[in-house]
């Protein structure tokens, strides 16, 4: 029996999430028409012989709990939410609650970050981890290129026999353009080389060792790449299962337009049952898209490729959206134009408008480019292209035109805006 865990971090996180983040925590936000870390959970229900599927931050229970019954009612297993008194880290949560983890004797455990989508071949790295004995731990990798290597984990592996020899964290120059996707299948006994780490830090703490301050001391908190994978690497312990499908991070709005469109894809052979299909006289639909049965969607707008339309929302005639998702409750009046934006929840667009952004997709030229997760401003100052995102509950008056601009909760906007973020 195994099971699984999924890390969401806690509400100072997602900081580049942000206008989106406000309202909902960010892995609660709908990609696809599912929460994030629906899909999470729904690759994990694929594994045979999955017990328990264990969430793991500090956001408020209550953020969590009608979401995770949903779950339980929906995929018959059982799905636990359990917090974290302060953040620790991405081994120092597990770690704390290794009883709750342990009970039922799994003979191991996934571990998936709750920023990161793919296809999760969670039964094949499973199978994989099996096939070697006295592996403590398997890494999802995949191919980066050499400049963006360095923002992820970076695995040196033995060809033949796929076990990691080096690991170094966001590394301050190139080591390898071989990643850490933030997956994992971990042997019962990692609690073991956890239980070592802990305890070497608690000596030094009480020892008064520099650098032992309280905060890294006695907190409890432990980072899995840095205290155990890292010290793992090169004992024939550690290996790496090695994907050239799609993956991707989800930290920013733009990377949830990606994600959007490969979730979508995803859809054709798995659930091909949730894209909308054109039908006479029903909405004309353009490549995948999902709507979700209580949205009214207009029979003459024009929807896709690849558009998430959440519950409730409401798309007049005329309208064309493209490259895009529109949230719960909002409105899109009248013959408006939607192009690589989010529209949050419960806000109004008016007629013939137009609201546009910029992609940032990975660099369809370099083979294993990733996107890049950039900053909202530039080193001058400025804004840089991205996609455009309307806070929830904004107002957006007819006939104006929104370009490449952010816009915050609750705002009545007055006229055109490009290259802005509105406060
Ligand atoms: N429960 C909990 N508690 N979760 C946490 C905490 C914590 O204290 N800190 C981070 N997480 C979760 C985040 O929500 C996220 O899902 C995941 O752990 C990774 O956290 P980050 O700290 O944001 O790391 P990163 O994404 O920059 O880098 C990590 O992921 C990359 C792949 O996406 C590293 O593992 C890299 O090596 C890896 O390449
Ligand atoms: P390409 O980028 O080459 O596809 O050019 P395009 O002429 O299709 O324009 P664009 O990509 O900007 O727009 C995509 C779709 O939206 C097209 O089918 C346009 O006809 C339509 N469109 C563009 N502007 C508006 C608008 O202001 N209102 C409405 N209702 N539709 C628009």
């Amino acid at each position: 029996m195994v099971k699984a865990i999924i890390l969401i971090g806690g509400p100072q996180k997602g900081t580049r999430f942000r206008p989106l983040s406000l309202d909902t925590p960010k892995p609660l936000f709908p990609v696809a028409g599912l929460p994030m870390i629906q899909h999470h959970i729904e690759a994990c229900t694929r594994i045979n012989n999955l017990k328990e599927i264990i969430i793991l931050g500090y956001y408020p229970t209550n953020d969590l709990a009608q979401f995770v019954s949903e779950m339980n009612q929906k995929y018959k297993i059982l799905i636990r939410y359990l917090q974290e008194f302060t953040p620790l880290g991405t081994a120092g949560g597990m770690y704390h609650f290794r009883d709750q983890v342990r009970s039922g004797n799994p003979s191991g455990f996934f571990v998936i970050h709750g920023d990161v989508c793919s296809d999760f071949p969670l039964s094949q790295m499973l199978e994989f981890h099996e096939k070697r004995p006295g592996a403590l731990i398997t890494v999802l990798g995949t191919e980066a290129t050499k400049q963006q290597s360095v923002y992820y984990g970076c695995l040196v592996c033995a060809k033949e026999t796929s076990e990691i020899t080096h690991y170094v964290e966001k590394p301050s120059t190139f080591v390898s353009t071989l990643i850490n996707c933030g997956v994992y299948f971990c042997s019962i006994d990692i609690f073991q080389i956890m239980a070592d780490v802990f305890k070497k830090k608690e000596e030094a703490f009480y020892n008064g060792e520099n650098g032992y301050g309280s905060e890294n001391g006695c907190s409890g908190s432990m980072q899995l790449e840095k205290e155990v994978l890292q010290p793992l690497s090169g004992t024939g312990k550690s290996f790496v299962y090695q994907i050239t499908d799609w993956w991707s991070q989800l930290k920013s709005a733009g990377s949830a337009i990606y994600a959007n469109r490969h979730y979508l894809q995803v859809y054709r052979n798995k659930h091909p049952e949730r894209l909308a299909k054109s039908k006479e006289n029903q909405v004309n639909i353009i490549g995948d898209v999902y709507i979700h049965p209580s949205a009214t969607v207009h029979p003459s707008a024009i929807l896709g490729p690849n558009v998430s339309i959440s519950a409730f929302a409401t798309v007049g005639p005329g309208v064309r959206i493209r490259e895009s998702i529109v949230l719960q409750e909002a409105v899109i009046a009248d013959h408006s134009l939607i192009l690589y934006s989010i529209v949050g929840r419960g806000t109004k667009v008016g007629e013939w408008t137009r609201v546009e952004g910029t992609p940032c997709d990975p660099n369809p030229n370099k083979p294993f480019a990733k996107m890049d997760n950039l900053p909202l401003f530039n080193s001058s100052g400025k804004l840089n292209p991205s996609i455009t995102v309307l806070g929830c509950s904004v107002t957006v008056p007819s006939e104006v035109i929104l370009l490449n601009s952010i816009v915050l909760p609750y705002k009545d906007l007055t006229r055109s805006f490009k290259n802005e973020i509105i406060l």
